[in-house]
C-alpha cells in the first residue's frame, strides 16, 4: 500500500526552522543558520527512514533544472532520482547549452528561467556567476559545485557523521591534502555550524586563507566548532573520529595536476596515516577517488570507509533540501 507522508503527519505540529527555507537559495552551507542546518538533518533522516513509501506527493507537479557545466555522477543522478520519487520532473543540460555568462548575462538566463521552473540546480566553475544568477533569480537556487562551495556535498556528508556517531558536536574531523577546494570549504563549514572541531592538514600552498579560518571561527562559535591548519599531517589527524581527503586537482585547475601532485603526496591517507586517527575513525571522501593518489585502496575499500554511505545519503539529504526550499514543510514532525 501507498503511504503519501504528506496526509500521515498533515495534523502534526508545524512550527520548524525549516518553514523559513521556503524559497531561499543555497549557495553555500553559510547562508543556512544552525538551526536551519539541524532542521534539514532532521528532515533528512525523516525520508530516509521513509524512502520506501511513496513521496510523490511532496513536489508533485514541480520542474527543477540542472544545469552542469562540469562532469557529474553522483549529484546529476541523486538530483534527478531524489526528484523523481518526490514526484517532480528534472530538466538536465549540460555543456554548450548552458555555461553561465557565456551566451547571455547570468541575469537574462536566470530570469527567464525562473518564469519556466520551480527551482534551479547549476555546477558551474565561477562562483561570482552562480551569485549573480541567484541574485536575478526569481525561484530557488541550489549550488551543485562550484570552485568555492560544495553545500549539497557537506549536507550529506555531516548527515553520514550523524548516522554514525549520533552527533557531530564534538567530533574532531581531520581533512587532509587540499584544504583550500570547495568540499573543504563547505565540510569546514557544516563541520563547525554544528559544534565539531576541524583540523586541516595541508602544505603551506594548500591551507585554506586567514580569511576564511576566521569566518569558521565567527560561525563555529554558538556551537564551540573550531578550525585549525596543520602542516604536519600525523598533527592533523592524531586522535581524529573521521579522516576526510579529497582529489588532489579538482575540475578546472588541471594545469596544477603536476605541482599538486608532488605538493600533496605527504598527505595523502594510508593505513599508517590512520593509524595516528582514533581506532574508530572513519575515512571519508566524496568521491570520486584516485587510489594510489589521495587514498590508499586499503583504506578507502576497508571497513572504517563510509564513502559509499556519503554517496548514498547525497540522494536523501537533497531531497530534504528540495522539499524545504520549494514548500513551506508543513506536517514534518521536526
Ligand atoms: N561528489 C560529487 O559531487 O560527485 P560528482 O562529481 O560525481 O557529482
Ligand atoms: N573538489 C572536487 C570535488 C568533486 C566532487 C572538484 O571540484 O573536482
Amino acid at each position: 500500500m501507498c503511504i503519501n507522508i504528506q496526509n500521515v503527519y498533515a495534523v502534526a505540529p508545524a512550527p520548524s526552522p525549516l518553514g523559513s527555507l521556503n524559497g531561499r537559495h543555497l549557495l553555500q552551507v553559510s547562508d543556512l543558520s544552525p538551526l536551519e542546518l539541524d532542521a534539514l538533518l532532521r528532515l533528512t533522516r525523516f525520508l530516509k527512514e521513509r524512502a520506501g513509501h511513496e513521496q510523490s506527493g511532496l513536489l508533485r507537479g514541480r520542474t527543477v533544472a540542472l544545469l552542469f557545466e562540469k562532469p557529474s555522477l553522483r549529484t546529476r543522478v541523486s538530483f534527478e532520482v531524489a526528484l523523481t520519487q518526490l514526484g517532480a520532473k528534472a530538466l538536465f543540460a549540460q555543456g554548450a547549452e548552458f555555461a553561465i555568462g557565456s551566451r547571455e548575462t547570468p541575469e537574462d538566463a536566470a530570469r527567464v528561467l525562473s518564469r519556466y521552473v520551480d527551482a534551479v540546480v547549476i555546477r558551474t566553475h565561477d562562483h561570482s556567476g552562480l551569485e549573480r544568477f541567484a541574485g536575478a533569480a526569481g525561484v530557488p537556487v541550489i549550488n551543485a559545485l562550484s570552485a568555492e562551495s560544495h553545500p549539497c556535498q557537506a549536507l550529506a556528508d555531516v548527515f553520514t557523521l550523524r548516522e554514525r556517531f549520533g552527533e557531530v558536536a564534538g567530533l574532531h574531523i581531520a581533512y587532509l591534502g587540499d584544504g583550500r577546494n570547495n568540499v573543504a570549504a563547505s565540510l569546514a563549514q557544516a563541520a563547525v555550524m554544528l559544534g565539531a572541531t576541524i583540523h586541516f592538514g595541508s602544505p603551506p600552498t594548500h591551507r585554506p586563507s586567514e580569511g576564511f579560518l576566521a569566518q569558521l571561527g565567527r560561525l563555529g562559535k554558538s556551537a564551540g566548532g573550531r578550525a585549525r591548519a596543520f602542516s604536519n599531517p600525523v598533527r592533523a589527524v592524531r586522535g581524529a573520529d573521521a579522516v576526510y581527503t579529497d582529489v588532489w586537482t579538482s575540475m578546472g585547475e588541471e594545469r596544477y595536476r603536476e605541482r599538486n601532485d608532488a605538493m600533496l603526496r605527504p598527505y595523502g591517507v594510508t593505513e599508517e596515516l590512520m593509524s595516528y586517527a582514533a581506532p574508530h575513525a572513519a575515512f571519508m571522501h566524496c568521491l570520486p577517488a584516485h587510489r594510489g593518489e589521495e587514498v590508499s585502496a586499503a583504506v578507502i575499500d576497508g571497513p572504517n570507509s563510509v564513502v559509499f554511505d556519503q554517496a548514498e545519503n547525497r540522494m536523501h539529504s537533497q531531497k530534504a533540501l528540495l522539499v524545504a526550499l520549494l514548500t513551506e514543510s508543513k506536517g514534518f514532525p521536526i
